[in-house]
C-alpha cells in the first residue's frame, strides 16, 4: 500500500503550527482558523506532542468509511486503560471485538435505560438545590459536574457516588486521560505524583471494587434490568478473551469518566447561553413547565419540549465537549492528497463544520430555532458530530440526550438563576472537555415552585 501512494512525504511537506499555550488557550477557534487556511490536513504541534490533524465533512466521512480500518483506538487509549486496570476495555479495542463488546454494552447505554429512570433524574437534581439557600452564588461546572455524577451512578451502576468518591473519581480520571493519553506523558510520572494523586486513585479504585463485591454478593434479579456492572460480570464469562479480572475490576471507572464531564460541562453552556438569551429562556422554560404538567417528567413530555431540545442541540453545537477525537494512524494512508505515514498521531477534529456559515449561518449565535429547520446542517452526521463519528460513536449519546434534557427542564421549572457575573464573557477552556472552567458561578435565587419532597 505504501508503494501505491505517490503523495508528499506528509511530515516533510506540511509545516508545524500552533503552540501548547495557543491551543490551550482557544483550542476551537485555533485549529478552526488553521482549517480555514490549509484545509482539511494540516499539523500541529502541543508541547512536545505533535498532531496531523483531519479536519471537515471529509474528514468525518473517512472516518465513517474507509477510515475505520485505518484509525485505531488502541494506542491511544491503552496507557490510560492498564492505568485504570483493564487495558481490553472496549473503549480501547479496534475492529471486531470493539463492534461485539458495544453490541453487548449498547443497551446499558441507551435512551430508553434513561428513559425508565426519570424519576429518579428529577430527583437527583431538584436534591442537588435543596442544600443551597436563596442568594447562594454556586460555583456551576463543579455543582453540575457532582448532580451528572450521582445520575450517572443511578443509571449504570446502581449507586451514587460520596462526594469524596465523586470528587476523586473525575480529578484521578482527568489526570491520567491528560497525561497519558492526551499529552502521552511517560507512565512512570503518574506513579511518582504528588500524594494527592495517589490518594485519589486508591478511593477510585476502592468505589470500583466495591461495586463490583456488591454485584458479586448480590447480583441482579432475572426479572429486572441489568446495569453496566452485571453486564460486565457477566460478560466476563461469555466473552473471557475479552474482559478478564482487570476489566471487571475497573468497570466502575468507566461510565463516571465517559459520562460525567460530558454531560456535567454541556448543561452549564446550556444555562450560560439561556441565561443571556431572554426570549430562549422564556420558551425553554414555558417547555420545561408543559413537561411536568402532569407531575412528572415523561418520555412524551420531554419529546414535545421543541424549545428545550432546541436548546441542547445549539449548545451541542457550539460547545461540543469533546470536539476532537485523538488517533493512531494503523496504516499508512493517503487523505485529501496527502500520505499519512503509520503511527502518526491523528487528531480527527469532528466539530470543525459546527463554526462554518456555510452550514450554519452566522455561526456564533445561540438560536434555539435552527435544529427544527429541516435545511439545516443539524441533520447531515458529517456535519453536527458532537458525538463523535465513525466505530467509537458515544455509545452513551441517547442516556446522554435524556439526562441533559431532564436536568434543564428540571432546573428551569423548579429553581429561578440567574448569572453571578452577568457582564463578564466567559471562553471555554480545556479540563479535558471544553469547560467554562472553575471560575464561572450561578446565583440561586430561590425556588419558583415548592420542591417535590425528599424521597427517601
Ligand atoms: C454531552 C454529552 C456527551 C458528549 C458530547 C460525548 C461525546 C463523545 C465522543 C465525541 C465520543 C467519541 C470519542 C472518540 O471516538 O474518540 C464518545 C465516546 C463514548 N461515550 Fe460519550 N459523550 C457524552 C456523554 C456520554 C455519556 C453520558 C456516556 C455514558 C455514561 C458516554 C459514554 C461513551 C462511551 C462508552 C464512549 C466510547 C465508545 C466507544 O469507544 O466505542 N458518553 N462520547
Amino acid at each position: 500500500m505504501v508503494a501505491e501512494l505517490p503523495l508528499p512525504d506528509l511530515v516533510r511537506g506540511l509545516p508545524l503550527l500552533g503552540s501548547a499555550h495557543a491551543i490551550g488557550r482557544d483550542p476551537i477557534g485555533f485549529l478552526l482558523d488553521q482549517y480555514r487556511v490549509h484545509g482539511p490536513i494540516f499539523r500541529v504541534r502541543a508541547g512536545h506532542v505533535r498532531l496531523t490533524v483531519l479536519a471537515g465533512p471529509e474528514a468525518n466521512e473517512f472516518v465513517h468509511d474507509v477510515g475505520r480500518h485505518l484509525l485505531s483506538n488502541r494506542q491511544v487509549w491503552a496507557p490510560t486503560l492498564a492505568e485504570f486496570g483493564g487495558p481490553n476495555n472496549f473503549v480501547g479495542l479496534d475492529g471486531e471485538p470493539h463492534a461485539e463488546l458495544r453490541r453487548l454494552y449498547g443497551p446499558r447505554f441507551s435512551k430508553r435505560s434513561a428513559e425508565a429512570k426519570l424519576d429518579d433524574l428529577v430527583e437527583i437534581a431538584v436534591d442537588s438545590f435543596r442544600s443551597h439557600d436563596p442568594g447562594d452564588e454556586i460555583p456551576f461546572v463543579r455543582f453540575s459536574q457532582r448532580l451528572v455524577s450521582r445520575q450517572v451512578g443511578e443509571l449504570l451502576v446502581g449507586q451514587q457516588p460520596t462526594v469524596d468518591e465523586h470528587e476523586a473519581i473525575l480529578r484521578y480520571t482527568n489526570a491520567v486521560v491528560m497525561n497519558l493519553s492526551l499529552r502521552r506523558l511517560p507512565r512512570a510520572l503518574l506513579r511518582f505524583a504528588a500524594r494527592g494523586f495517589r490518594r485519589d486513585r486508591e478511593v477510585a479504585h476502592r468505589f470500583s471494587s466495591r461495586l463490583v463485591s456488591s454485584h458479586l454478593s448480590q447480583p441482579a434479579r432475572p426479572d429486572q434490568p441489568e446495569n453496566f456492572i452485571d453486564t460486565t460480570v457477566r460478560a466476563s464469562r461469555t466473552h473471557p478473551h475479552l474482559i478478564g479480572p482487570g476489566e471487571v475490576g475497573a468497570s466502575g471507572l468507566l461510565p463516571f469518566f465517559a459520562g460525567v464531564d460530558t454531560v456535567g460541562q454541556t448543561v452549564v453552556f446550556a444555562l450560560y447561553e439561556l441565561l443571556r438569551h431572554h426570549n430562549a429562556m422564556e420558551r425553554a422554560t414555558a417547555d420545561a413547565d408543559a413537561a411536568f404538567a402532569e407531575g412528572g417528567l415523561t418520555p412524551k413530555s420531554l419529546r414535545e419540549a421543541g424549545a428545550l431540545t432546541g436548546a441542547v442541540m445549539e449548545t451541542l453545537r457550539m460547545y461540543p465537549a469533546a470536539f476532537a477525537m485523538p488517533r493512531t494512524a494503523a496504516e499508512p494512508f493517503a487523505f485529501a492528497g496527502r500520505r499519512v505515514e503509520q503511527g502518526t498521531e491523528v487528531l480527527v477534529f469532528t466539530t470543525v463544520c459546527h463554526f462554518l456559515p456555510e452550514y450554519f449561518p452566522d455561526p456564533l449565535r445561540f438560536d434555539i430555532d435552527r435544529f427544527a429547520a429541516a435545511d439545516g446542517g443539524f441533520h447531515d452526521p458529517n456535519v453536527f458530530a458532537p458525538f463523535g463519528r465513525g466505530p467509537h460513536l458515544c455509545l452513551g449519546a441517547g442516556m446522554a440526550g435524556v439526562q441533559m434534557t431532564a436536568i434543564l427542564a428540571t432546573i428551569l421549572h423548579f429553581c429561578s438563576l440567574e448569572l453571578a457575573e452577568p457582564e463578564r464573557t466567559f471562553r471555554p477552556v480545556l479540563r479535558p472537555s471544553l469547560s467554562l472552567g472553575g471560575q464561572f458561578r450561578l446565583r440561586f435565587t430561590g425556588w419558583r415552585r415548592d420542591p417535590p419532597r425528599r424521597q427517601t
